[in-house]
This record gives structure tokens, sequence and C-alpha cells, in this order.
């Protein structure tokens, strides 16, 4: 136990703040599947399996996954005819600066949407870690350095940064404007366009900060944000449908929180037995790994140091969590912003009330676990290869960056002293966190713009 640097004998004591600290998470997220919190079950015995009442307790707290995000701020969010076309425009390569990157060259569904490099690479290299965005609908923040309230406000910085796709807003409006897949596409969602012709007379080339932007009428440049907005909105529609669900640990904890442990152990255990049980436990109490990796995604979404240099060494660079934050509040399409269909929301107000401390630099928002195992490399420069890798960190803090003495929490961070035994059963433990495929027809370009409509590919 190294949180609050305590003997590991004591642990216990601080346990149950812990679980009020995951409860606290997951109240704060929409659309989570409540399991029966019933009082502290006593230890019991499943199979080969010993359920001890401490562990019960945090299983019983434990939300799980579902597929019922919500953002009253994005209108098409839970709207089918924009999650298909969104799912056309996150696989569509023509918008990019080379023609051939798409949301997916990153984020590929082969990889649990991330792209296996250190630091993500498309029309340029970027310096932080691709992230899954399975889940990522039930992020109350987004992205490693939570610049982006909305799934919505998210899509937009990939299209148009230089290393992602390279493209702008003009060049997205234009191509939705002009050619026919990609306009029958939007129509069927958000209504009918002006001519074509409208769109023709656009540079090819125009965001804000460019001289060719400035040249624009008024007219042009709400007609190019209007559009450029629909699409992210329809982007992430999709987005909301990618939850990963039913990982060998969630059908546990659903056993041991509804009495169905009987049946789970005649099913066979599958993926889940005495390594991995023990591996929660040192997660969830000993090691407390749950301060931070709390909630159904084990993440508090919070902005934590835990001193890991950056990548190929020297001075850490990168401010993170203190400039994500300036660049949300003064970004005009954050939730409360002209293009939130909700400016009074919780998720639009919430902004007013955040402070942005010195302290914040080189905080990264805490990542989820989910299906970590099977996207490396990890950290938010993919400075570890292997869980194994992350395991040794924590448990010696060798070359990590010095203590930060801006927090008591994290100046507490200690090395775990890990045993080969303890780094076992905890990746173990990581690993049941890998929930199975999507639907295949989730994981690739459908062959119509339109929901139900005819085949009509990019021309
Ligand atoms: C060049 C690779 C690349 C491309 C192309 C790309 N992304 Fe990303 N994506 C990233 C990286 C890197 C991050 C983390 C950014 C950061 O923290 O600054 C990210 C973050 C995200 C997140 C936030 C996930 C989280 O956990 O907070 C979402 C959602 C996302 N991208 C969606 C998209 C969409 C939609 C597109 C297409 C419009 C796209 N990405 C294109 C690399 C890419
Ligand atoms: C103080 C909060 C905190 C604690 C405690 C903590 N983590 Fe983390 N964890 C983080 C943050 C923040 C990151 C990302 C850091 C970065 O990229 O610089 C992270 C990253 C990770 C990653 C990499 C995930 C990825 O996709 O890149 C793994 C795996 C992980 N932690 C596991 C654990 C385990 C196991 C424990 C307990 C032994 C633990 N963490 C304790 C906050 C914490």
């Amino acid at each position: 136990m190294f949180w609050l640097g305590e003997p590991r004998a004591v642990a216990s004591r601080t346990f149950v703040a812990h679980v009020l600290i995951a409860f606290a998470t997951a109240a704060a997220l929409p659309g989570c599947e409540r399991l029966d919190s019933a009082p502290v079950a006593d230890d019991s015995d499943v199979g080969v399996l010993h359920v001890s009442g401490d562990v019960a307790e945090v299983l019983r707290g434990l939300d799980l996954p579902t597929n019922s995000a919500t953002d009253s701020t994005n209108r098409f969010f839970a709207n089918a005819d924009a999650a298909h076309f969104g799912q056309y425009l996150f696989f569509e390569e023509s918008f990019s600066a080379s023609g051939t990157t798409s949301c997916a060259t990153c984020h590929q569904p082969s990889r649990m949407f991330t792209d296996g490099r250190p630091v993500a690479q498309a029309e340029g290299t970027g310096t932080r870690n691709t992230p899954s965005i399975l889940n990522a609908a039930h992020f109350p923040w987004l992205n490693w350095d939570g610049s982006a309230d909305t799934l919505w406000m998210q899509a937009m910085r990939p299209f148009e940064a230089a290393h992602e796709l390279d493209s702008t807003r003009t060049t997205i409006a234009k191509l939705i404007g002009t050619r026919e897949d990609l306009r029958l596409g939007y129509e069927s969602v958000f209504g009918a366009l002006p001519d074509s012709g409208v769109f023709n007379r656009l540079p090819d080339r125009a965001m804000p900060g460019m001289a060719a932007w400035d040249e624009m009428s008024e007219a042009q440049r709400e007609l190019v944000d209007g559009v450029f907005v629909n699409i992210c909105k329809a982007i992430a529609s999709y987005e909301r449908i990618l939850v990963s669900r039913d990982a060998p640990f969630d059908r546990f904890a659903r056993a041991v929180s509804t009495g169905g442990l009987a049946d789970w152990a005649s099913a066979g255990n599958p993926g889940f037995g005495k390594t991995e049980l023990e591996g929660f436990r040192l997660f969830a109490t000993e090691m407390d790994c749950i301060a931070c990796h709390a909630g159904p995604y084990f993440s508090d979404f919070a902005f934590h140091s835990v001193r890991v240099p950056p990548r190929g060494g020297g001075a850490p660079f990168d401010a993170a969590r203190f400039e994500g934050l300036k660049a949300l509040i003064s970004s005009p399409m954050n939730a409360a912003g002209p293009h939130s269909d909700d400016r009074q929301s919780s998720r639009a107000r919430r902004i007013e009330f955040l402070q942005n401390p010195s302290s914040n630099w080189g905080r990264f928002r805490t990542p989820s676990l989910r299906n970590v195992d099977l996207t490396p490399p990890y950290m938010h420069a993919g400075q570890f290869d292997t869980l194994d890798a992350v395991l040794h960190h924590y448990s010696t803090f060798d070359g990590a960056l010095p203590p930060d003495h801006h927090d008591a929490q994290e100046r507490l961070l200690r090395p775990l002293d890990l045993s080969d035994e303890e780094k076992a059963a905890i990746l173990a433990f990581l690993r049941s966190l890998s929930a199975p495929p999507l639907a295949p027809e989730l994981l690739e370009k459908p062959a119509s713009a339109i929901r139900g409509g005819k085949a009509k590919t990019g021309l």
C-alpha cells in the first residue's frame, strides 16, 4: 500500500474511502449499469474461489459499462441515422491532405481502436499515444489533457491537426456539399443543404487562424462551421455505440453482485479464476490502484502525474492538463458555446467551476484500463512497451521523474516493491478486462452513407 504512505498491513483502514471514490465516480457518469448494492456479504466460497467480504463490497459498488451514454449538447447523439453516417465518415479518407488518412488509420478497429505505435503518426508525427475510443462516450473529459468536454468537440481537432488528417473545415464542408454520397448522407440526417455551387465557391483550405478564413464572408464561415459541427456530431453518435462489455471480469463482478455465482461457476469461470481474483484484490485493496483507476472504466477521470519521464528522456515538455484546460475554456466549440444544443446543461456549466493551478502542469488524465492488455504501448507517449514494464515502474519508480511537490497525494506515491507473484496476479486481473470484439458491422465502412440506403461508395 503506497497511496497514503502507510505500511501494507493497515491498508484496509483506508479501504472504505476508496470504495466511496469508486461510487462517486460512477454516480457522476451517466448511463452506468447499477449493480445490486446490498449490504456487504460475508466471505464466500465459489468453487475454488474464495471471495472475501471486502472484495465483494468493491465488486458490489462497481458499475459496469452500458450502451446508454447521454449528451444533451448533441441532439443527434442517440440518432441511429446520425450514427450510421458518422460511421461512414469515421472511415472516410478523402478529407485528409494525402487522401489516405481517416480516423480509423489511428483508431484501428482490429486493435481495439488504437494504432500500436508509441505516438500517433499519420499525415505527420504527434507527441502523444493514441488512446482507444471504446467507451469514450462515457468519459467526462476527452484526450490525455482533457482538452475537450464532448465527443463532437473532440472530433474537430484531429480533422484540422497537421499530424492527424491535416484537413480544414472548409475542405470538409466543400466535399460534403459537392460529392454525391456525402451530400446524400448528410441530408438524410441534417436536412437540405444549399446548392453545390455555394460550396464550389469556397476556398480549398481555410480554417480559423488562416488568412483564407478571414477573407471568407460571414455567411460562408457560418455555413462551414455549421456543416463541420454537424459531421462531428454524427461521428460522436457512432462513437456512442462503441462500448466494450462482458469482459471476463464483468461476468464475474455481475455474478457476485446478483448472487448468480453458482451459475457462473458451473459455466466454467471463463477467463477469471484464482489468480485474477487475487490480482483484483491487490489492485483494489493493498496496492490501491483503484484510488485513481476507479469506477466502471477503471479511471477517476482526474489528472495526475505518476512520474513517467518523457519518451526518449530529457526534461518534461508536455504541460498536459495545464494547457488542455486553457484550450477547453477558451474554445468557442465547448459544451457552453454557440454550437452546443444545451448550453444550460450540467455538462456545459461545469467548466465555470474549474480552477487551473500551476500544479496541473504535466498531469495526464488517468487512462481507462479496459482492454488494456490489447492496447500497447502504454502511457501518454507510449513510454512502456508492455504491462510488465508498467508494473515495474509502479514497483520501483526507477528512472521516474522526481515526486510532485504540489500535491500531498501525488507526493506520497511510493515504490510498491511488488513480488513476482503479485505482478503475475495483477497482470492476470488486467487481462481479464479485455472484452470480446464488437459486432463486425460496426468495425468497417458501411456500403452506403445512408442508413438502409442503396450501395453508394466513394466516387
Ligand atoms: C494520427 C492519428 C490519429 C488520427 C488520424 C485520429 N486520432 Fe483520435 N486520437 C489520437 C491521439 C494521439 C489522441 C490523444 C490526443 C491528446 O491527448 O492530445 C486521440 C484522441 C481521441 C479521442 C479521445 C479518447 C479519450 O480517451 O479521451 C477520440 C474520441 C478520438 N481521438 C477520435 C478521433 C476521431 C473521431 C478521428 C477522426 C476525425 C480521430 N480521432 C483521428 C490519434 C489520432
Ligand atoms: C495517482 C493515481 C494513480 C495510481 C495510484 C495508479 N495509477 Fe495507473 N495511471 C495513472 C495515470 C495518470 C496514468 C497515465 C500516466 C502518464 O501517461 O503519464 C496511468 C497509467 C497506467 C497504465 C497504462 C495505461 C495505458 O493505456 O497507457 C496502467 C496499465 C496502469 N496505470 C495501471 C496501474 C496499476 C496496476 C496501479 C496500481 C499498482 C496504478 N496504475 C496506480 C494514475 C494512477
